[in-house]
């Protein structure tokens, strides 16, 4: 285990969003949502400006959002921070793009709230992991943990990591509602890290790709599970950037910028219901929601 954040009882934080609503959510269950990779600033309005609506309209206890790529495709501002907390995210994780803007390091210090992959080494400033309340009291886990198949950097292993921090938070802190988001490239590190975090976690969500899949699922211990969620991006696009450089690129395998595309931007993720007392998913369903 690397650098994690032991939050303890004293220093859980409510979310702070007043007008959180329980449209469908009553009773002993908890709806989470969770949305993957913000591109860029067209990413990052349609997640701020609609974040407060949704999370009304379908019913949202908790969202968590994925923001690696939410300062012009690289990386994450403290300003940017700010903004989707502000517009109603409890906690944003992210992944191999985490340091790409140096304001980044020193804010990690200030915020518990911005998760960076748990599986780096000992001493790695930030957390990955952070467990607040909701409104109703509900303590919620969240874990970031980066794959090792095809992605840099090379951290520890992402399996043992999460596994010994989802046993913690379960039987230290007493957490039952766990989500899991693993950044990985490869389809092969996320079903394997479901099916070990299964019936220890509530949900275990891939992103990195920024393509969604379409495999979710409940496994057999009560674990939801999707290998990746997508992106929050424009959709005339190659993940997220002008489709036109990258093609030059590899036509021609000359070097490139590679700006953030325009247009029509797809939001997706997933909201998974969850069975506050148990810790075990009820229901999990994909996001596809597309902003002008
Ligand atoms: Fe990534
Ligand atoms: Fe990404």
């Amino acid at each position: 285990m690397s650098g994690n954040l032991c939050l303890n009882e004293g220093l859980r934080q409510k979310t702070a969003s007043p007008d959180m609503g329980r449209t469908f959510s009553e009773g002993s269950m908890i709806r989470l949502l969770f949305l993957g990779d913000i591109v860029g600033e067209p990413g990052r309005k349609a997640v701020i400006n609609n974040l407060p609506d949704w999370k009304k309209e379908w019913g949202i206890d908790f969202a968590i959002v994925n923001g690696e790529n939410s300062a012009g495709g690289r990386g994450i501002t403290s300003k940017i921070s700010i903004d989707l907390l502000r517009a109603g995210a409890a906690v944003i994780t992210t992944g191999d793009h985490v340091w790409d803007q140096h304001d980044i390091v020193d804010y990690f210090e200030t915020e518990p709230r911005l998760l960076r992959p748990i599986n780096y080494p000992d001493g790695t400033v930030g957390a990955g992991s952070v467990v607040l309340e909701t409104q109703s009291g509900i303590a919620v886990g969240v874990i970031n943990v980066q794959g090792r198949t095809f992605i840099q950097p090379p951290l520890e292993n992402p399996f043992r990591a999460a596994l010994a921090e989802a046993e913690r938070l379960r039987s230290e802190e007493g957490v039952q509602v766990i989500f899991v988001d693993m950044h990985a490239e490869t389809t092969s590190e996320k079903i394997a890290m479901g099916r070990i975090l299964d019936g220890k976690v509530s949900a275990v969500v891939g992103t990195h790709t920024h393509v969604q899949t379409a495999d979710e699922q409940i496994f057999p211990g009560g674990t939801a599970f999707l290998s990746d969620a997508g992106m929050c991006g424009p959709l005339e696009s190659i993940l997220g950037r002008s489709i036109e450089p990258i093609v030059e690129r590899f036509l021609t395998s000359t070097p490139r910028r590679f700006p953030v595309a325009k247009g029509v931007v797809g939001v997706r993720g997933v909201i998974v219901d969850v069975d506050e007392t148990t810790g075990k998913a009820t229901k999990i369903e994909r996001v596809v929601e597309d902003v002008e």
